[in-house]
C-alpha cells in the first residue's frame, strides 16, 4: 500500500463520530492512502503492526504533529462571501442603535450591496472573494458553502455564480455553491413580486441548472422579503429542477418557512433566532439540519437561536459564520463554536460537531467530509494546542497550524 500522508505524534483527535467524538492519545496516527482517503486512525503501535518499519519506508510522507490536537477540516456551511463592496457606513448606523430593518429602509442592506455588485467586474469580485476565502482557509476551513444573492438580476446572479466557479478552480478546498436570487426584491420589482418570482423560476433557475452553477437554492423567508407563499412557489420550482433546498427563516419573525422547508426535505434551514416549537419538532422529524449563526446574533444584536432546545429535541445543529457585508462581517468559524459552548449552552463536543460533521450534513457532504474516519477524505487540521477543547476555549484567536486536503498540505 502507498500513502499520501502519515501524520504521527498526535495528542488528541476530534474524530466527530457520534458516540465518542474524541480519541485520546498520546502517540496517535492518521494515515491516508494514495488517493487522499483516510486508511487508518488509531495508535501508532497498532499501525506499526500492519506496516512494520513504516518510519523509514514512507519517510517522505510522514508529518510530525508535535503532540498536538487534530481536527477534521472545518466546514463553514453558510456564507455569502462573494460580494463587491463592504458596508462600514451601515456599521456606523448600527453602532448608534439602528436595526437591520431600519438600515434596509434607509437604502442600506442587501440592495446597497446589489448596486455595487452589479457595477463590479467578474475579476474584481473574484479578487475580493479570493482574499476572504484565503482567510477562511488559514483558520482551517476546507469545505465552504458560498451563496450568490447580491446580483438580483439574471446577468448579475450568473456573474456571482461564475465567480464562485472561478474560486473552485483557484482553491483546493471543497466549495459548495448556492443560488440565492431570492435574497430580496430588487427595486424594479418592488411592486411586482410575481414578476420577480417568474424571472427566478422561468429564467434564472433553468439557466443556472443548465450551466451547473449551483447545487442548492435558497430563499430569504421574512417579513419585507419573501412571504411564505412566495417561498413555497420558489422552493417547489427549485426542487422540480433538481436543486437541493436551503432556507433563511425565522431570523426576525416566524412565518412558517421552517415548517414548510422541513416537510419539503430541505438540507438545512438557517438562522432560526425566532423558531417556534413546531418548527423544532418538524426539523427533528424530517432530519433537517438547523444552521445556527451565533456570530450574526452578536454582530447584529439579535437573540441567539435556541440551539440547546433544538439539540435536546433531536435536531442536528450546524454552526456557521454567515459571513456577509451586512449582518456578519466575520468569517472566523472557530468563534461560532466558542459561542456555541458559551452562549448557546452546547457542549464542547456539540459545538465542535457544529463546525465539522453537522456542517457537512447540512451540505450533503457527510459521506466524504466532516469527520476523521476510514474511507473519508483526509481533510485534516493541526491546531497549536494539546487538547481538542483548547482552540475554542482560548477563543477569538487563530490556532490553526497546518491544513491538509485529501492528504496534501495546503497551509503550514
Ligand atoms: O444571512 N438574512 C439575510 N441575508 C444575510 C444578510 C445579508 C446582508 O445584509 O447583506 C444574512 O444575514
Ligand atoms: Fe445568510
Amino acid at each position: 500500500m502507498n500513502y499520501s500522508l502519515i501524520l504521527q505524534n498526535i495528542s488528541e483527535i476530534f474524530i466527530a463520530e457520534d458516540l465518542s467524538p474524541v480519541l485520546k492519545g498520546p502517540h496517535l496516527l492518521i494515515a491516508a492512502d494514495e488517493n487522499g482517503k483516510i486508511s487508518f486512525v488509531g495508535k501508532s503501535e497498532d499501525f506499526r503492526k500492519t506496516e512494520p518499519g513504516f518510519e523509514t519506508k514512507f519517510k517522505d510522507v510522514i508529518v510530525d504533529a508535535g503532540n498536538k490536537a487534530v481536527f477534521p477540516g472545518l466546514v463553514d456551511s453558510h456564507t455569502h462571501l462573494v460580494f463587491a463592496a463592504t458596508r462600514e457606513d451601515e456599521f456606523a448606523m448600527k453602532s448608534r442603535g439602528a436595526t437591520y430593518e431600519e438600515i434596509a429602509a434607509a437604502g442600506g442592506g442587501i440592495i446597497n450591496s446589489t448596486v455595487k455588485t452589479k457595477k463590479a467586474s467578474l475579476e474584481e469580485i473574484v479578487e475580493q472573494a479570493s482574499k476572504r476565502l484565503s482567510q477562511l482557509v488559514s483558520y482551517g476551513v476546507t469545505t465552504v458553502e458560498i451563496k450568490s444573492g447580491y446580483g438580483l438580476d439574471t446577468e448579475s446572479e450568473l456573474k456571482l455564480l461564475t465567480a464562485i466557479a472561478e474560486l473552485k478552480k483557484r482553491f483546493p478546498v471543497e466549495i459548495v455553491p448556492t443560488f440565492l436570487g431570492a435574497h430580496a426584491y430588487p427595486p424594479e420589482f418592488k411592486n411586482d413580486h410575481e414578476g420577480y418570482i417568474n424571472l427566478i423560476n422561468n429564467e434564472m433557475l433553468p439557466e443556472i441548472k443548465a450551466r451547473n452553477l449551483a447545487e442548492f437554492a435558497d430563499v430569504f423567508c421574512e417579513e419585507g422579503y419573501f412571504s411564505l407563499k412566495e417561498t413555497e412557489k420558489l422552493m417547489l420550482r427549485a426542487k422540480e429542477l433538481g436543486f437541493g433546498l436551503k432556507l433563511h427563516a425565522d431570523e426576525f419573525h416566524s412565518l412558517g418557512g421552517t415548517e414548510l422547508a422541513a416537510e419539503m426535505g430541505a438540507a438545512s434551514v438557517d438562522h432560526l433566532e425566532a423558531i417556534s416549537d413546531l418548527g423544532i419538532k418538524k426539523l427533528a422529524e424530517n432530519g433537517v439540519v438547523a444552521g445556527v449563526l451565533p456570530i450574526t446574533s452578536v454582530f447584529s444584536r439579535l437573540p441567539f437561536a435556541p440551539a440547546r432546545k433544538m439539540a435536546e429535541n433531536g435536531v442536528t445543529v450546524a454552526l456557521a459564520t454567515d459571513m456577509n457585508p451586512g449582518s456578519c462581517m466575520c468569517g472566523f468559524l472557530p468563534l461560532a463554536a466558542s459561542l456555541g459552548a458559551t452562549q448557546l449552552k452546547l457542549s464542547v463536543e456539540e459545538s465542535l460537531k457544529g463546525i465539522t460533521i453537522n456542517g457537512a450534513k447540512s451540505l450533503k457532504r457527510d459521506k466524504t467530509k466532516g469527520s476523521i474516519e476510514v474511507g473519508k477524505d483526509a481533510d485534516i487540521v493541526i491546531m497549536d494546542s494539546s487538547s481538542v477543547a483548547y482552540p475554542i476555549y482560548h477563543f477569538a484567536h487563530n490556532h490553526c497550524e497546518k491544513v491538509f486536503v485529501k492528504g496534501r498540505r495546503i497551509v503550514g
